[in-house]
């Protein structure tokens, strides 16, 4: 089901531009992937995207959510207590700024859902701001604690006051460089949403395609490559590592995560079983927007043994 919007005026959605905005490494780069895949993903990025909300369940239930606030939706699958709704403007209202509603784009949910918090754990976030896994784990994992990190000060903020607004008083900020973590503690999961050239967020912002060039992905996959070798030195045994990503180069994810597994004998990828339509690889799933209508999300789960 495809819940429909109301046409937005402010936007420029509905116009076919996409295609002309892209950069030319954008072409040259995906040509691998196939011309189909180029036309087709381009196609979305000129489809308006579905807004979509968690309910917090801390303040209220979706059923009392949804009395109160009568919109139009439908459940996302793979997400607990996470809906599309019929309302763009949905983070400028009262429901979401007294914390009872999360807006959070629907495949950027699959990461935390990925990461299958025990009640009780002890997990890391080391890339967290503005906070949208953060507050997803952190009303799952009810009775654990969360240490949310973020190294840049003005984010760390709008973390601070995501966690505020939905009443959450299980988490810890902290303001570290994720490669200089302090390694006081080893944890049950750790979350890696890497910084990353976010071509899989082109439905929201056309903008990324304009500016994509193949330099920043290969800089930035060395940068990734540290981070997720300190991500997995801070976990136990047995505990679970999740990088994630929301563009598409091969060097930002699959590469990443091989660098992982070649240089640690105890990393193992571990089969993600979400009821989501994705294509998955040995390193993990690629979720498309012509998967399930939403952006573009790589997602990695990784045990260690
Ligand atoms: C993809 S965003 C994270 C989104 C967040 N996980 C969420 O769901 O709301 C990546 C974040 O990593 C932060 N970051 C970049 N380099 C970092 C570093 N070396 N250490 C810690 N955080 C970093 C960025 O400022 C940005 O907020």
């Amino acid at each position: 089901m495809r819940i429909m919007q109301k046409p937005n005026t402010t936007d420029i959605t509905n116009t076919k531009v996409a295609k002309n905005l892209a950069s030319p490494d954008f072409f040259e780069y995906h040509k691998k992937f196939g011309d189909e895949w180029t036309e087709k993903f381009l196609e979305y990025v000129d489809i308006p995207l579905r807004k979509s909300i968690r309910i917090n369940t801390l303040k209220i239930s979706p059923g009392d959510f949804f009395k109160n606030f009568p919109y139009e939706h439908a459940q996302i699958l793979w997400s607990e207590n996470a809906y599309f709704i019929d309302e763009r403007k949905i983070g400028l209202k009262i429901e979401h700024a007294v914390g009872l509603c999360y807006s959070q784009e629907a495949s950027a949910m699959l990461a935390a859902e990925a990461l299958d918090v025990a009640d009780g754990n002890l997990v890391l976030d080391l890339c967290a701001a503005p906070g949208s896994k953060t507050t997803q784990i952190a009303v799952k994992n009810f009775s654990g604690t969360i240490v949310a990190n973020e190294l840049n000060l003005k984010r760390a903020q709008a973390l601070i006051a995501n966690i505020y607004r939905l009443g959450i008083t299980n988490c810890i900020v902290t303001n570290y460089d994720a490669c200089k973590f302090p390694d006081l503690f080893k944890f049950d999961r750790v979350l890696l949403d890497a910084p990353c050239s976010s071509l899989g967020t082109s439905r929201k912002n056309k903008e990324i395609l304009k500016s994509w060039e193949y330099k920043f992905s290969l800089a930035i996959s060395k940068v990734q490559k540290k981070m997720i070798s300190d991500a997995f030195s801070h976990l136990k045994k047995g505990g679970i590592l999740v990088y994630s990503t929301c563009t598409t180069p091969t060097e930002e994810n699959e590469d990443v995560v091989k660098f992982l597994m070649d240089n640690n004998s105890d990393a193992e990828v571990e089969e993600i079983n979400l009821n989501v339509n994705c294509e998955k690889n040995e390193y993990g799933i690629r979720v498309y927007p012509w998967h399930n209508d939403t952006e573009t999300a790589f997602v990695s789960k990784i045990r260690k043994k």
